[in-house]
């Protein structure tokens, strides 16, 4: 199956969307952790504050832009899952955002895009170096809102994350262009690089509640499993969505010689041409106008795509499974939903 999007258009909400009438997961979620939400979103735009200017001016920029807040949702409805949402939840489900901000604003550096959150990338803007240096300021904040919950165990969860996640962006580094790179390491790389945040969001929110190990651990593989189904929907997007459904440039891994799943498994199986052709645009990145083209329709000759949704959707399954341990009930069902809905999505 290649991807087709019914989405034709994306309006970025100001801040967040809270639906009246949610139509996915996701939107249910956010409808039931409406002021919770809310006050986190407070929280987000109090923190972005600084006297100097730029900082704010260009933090707006993403913030507003909106996004899914997928992550602080996932520390909001994992402390209802556990029966009590406290207002550290609160101040860790801003923390996390502000820790994917920050890796938004240096991954969009890293990645030479254009298109993020349906707006020019802010170092398009900005330029390069105040992007950095106000993902390091996000970064910084975090640990503020982290430390004023008075939770060394949250602050030691976190802290791990941010670390493993630019550990995964510097591993990606290292593989990028090798058209040998194995399907292990890509799984160590998104591993680190995306799943490690939403599995800490999940985990910190039962440490806040203090909900026993089982629970937590649960809840940390929850996220992980999510996490890894998530980013593996994200790659095969990058060959098969639209940009203006995603909000993002697509192509991008392409053009920067990123070895993502569907084009491991197109190696795996090509013919002595395809894999000249993998050689040519990936490992000496000389790309001509029409090779994305041609790199689509090969990944759609070897079914690459499909297959890379069906590992996501054995994640999305073990996150599911994850869940088992905690009693049934509204939150524990729009959980389980959100997993499958996180490989159906289209944005
Ligand atoms: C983008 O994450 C980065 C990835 C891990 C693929 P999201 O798709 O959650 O980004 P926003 O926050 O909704 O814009
Ligand atoms: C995003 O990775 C992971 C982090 C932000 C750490 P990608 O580079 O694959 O994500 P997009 O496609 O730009 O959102
Ligand atoms: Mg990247
Ligand atoms: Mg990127």
């Amino acid at each position: 199956m290649y991807l087709t999007i019914g989405k034709t258009s994306v309006n970025a909400p100001a801040h967040i969307k809270i639906s009246d009438h949610p139509s996915n997961p996701a939107e249910k979620l956010m409808a039931m952790a409406k002021s919770d939400m809310e006050a986190v979103n407070g929280i987000i735009l109090e923190r972005m504050k600084s006297p100097v200017g730029m900082i704010p001016d260009l933090a707006e920029h993403l913030v507003a832009a909106g996004g899914k807040r997928l992550r602080p949702l996932l520390t909001i409805a994992g402390g209802h899952l556990c029966g009590d949402v406290q207002p550290a939840h609160h101040k860790l489900a801003a923390a996390v955002e502000f820790i994917h901000s920050a890796t938004l604003l240096h991954d969009d550096v890293i990645d030479d895009s254009d298109m993020r959150r349906g707006r020019k990338v802010a170092n398009r803007i900005w330029g390069n170096s105040a992007s950095i240096l106000v993902g390091d300021f996000l970064f910084a904040r975090s640990f503020n809102l982290m430390v004023e919950t008075g939770s060394l165990r949250a602050l030691d969860i976190l802290s791990t994350a941010s670390s493993v996640i630019a550990e995964g962006e510097v591993h990606q580094l290292a593989s990028l262009r090798n058209v040998k790179t194995t399907e292990a390491t890509y799984l160590e790389v998104i591993s680190a690089k995306t799943a490690a945040l939403f599995a800490a969001a999940c985990e910190v929110s039962a440490v806040i509640t203090d909900i026993g190990e089982a629970k937590t651990d649960a809840l940390r593989a929850y996220g992980q499993n999510l996490g890894l189904a998530f980013q593996l929907v994200d790659d095969a997007l990058d060959y098969g969505g639209f940009e203006v459904a995603l909000g993002k440039s697509v192509g991008d891994d392409f053009r920067e010689g990123k070895l993502t799943l569907p084009v491991i498994r197109a190696i795996q199986s090509a013919n002595s041409e395809e894999l000249a052709f993998w050689q040519r645009v990936m490992s000496d990145r000389k790309q001509e106008s029409t090779d994305f083209e041609r790199a689509v329709s090969i990944i759609r000759r070897r079914g690459t795509l499909e297959s890379t949704l069906e590992l996501a959707r054995d994640y999305a399954r073990e996150a599911r499974t994850a869940l088992d341990v905690f009693d049934d009930g509204d939150w524990k069902k729009t959980l389980m939903l959100l997993a499958d809905y996180v490989v159906d999505r289209i944005s």
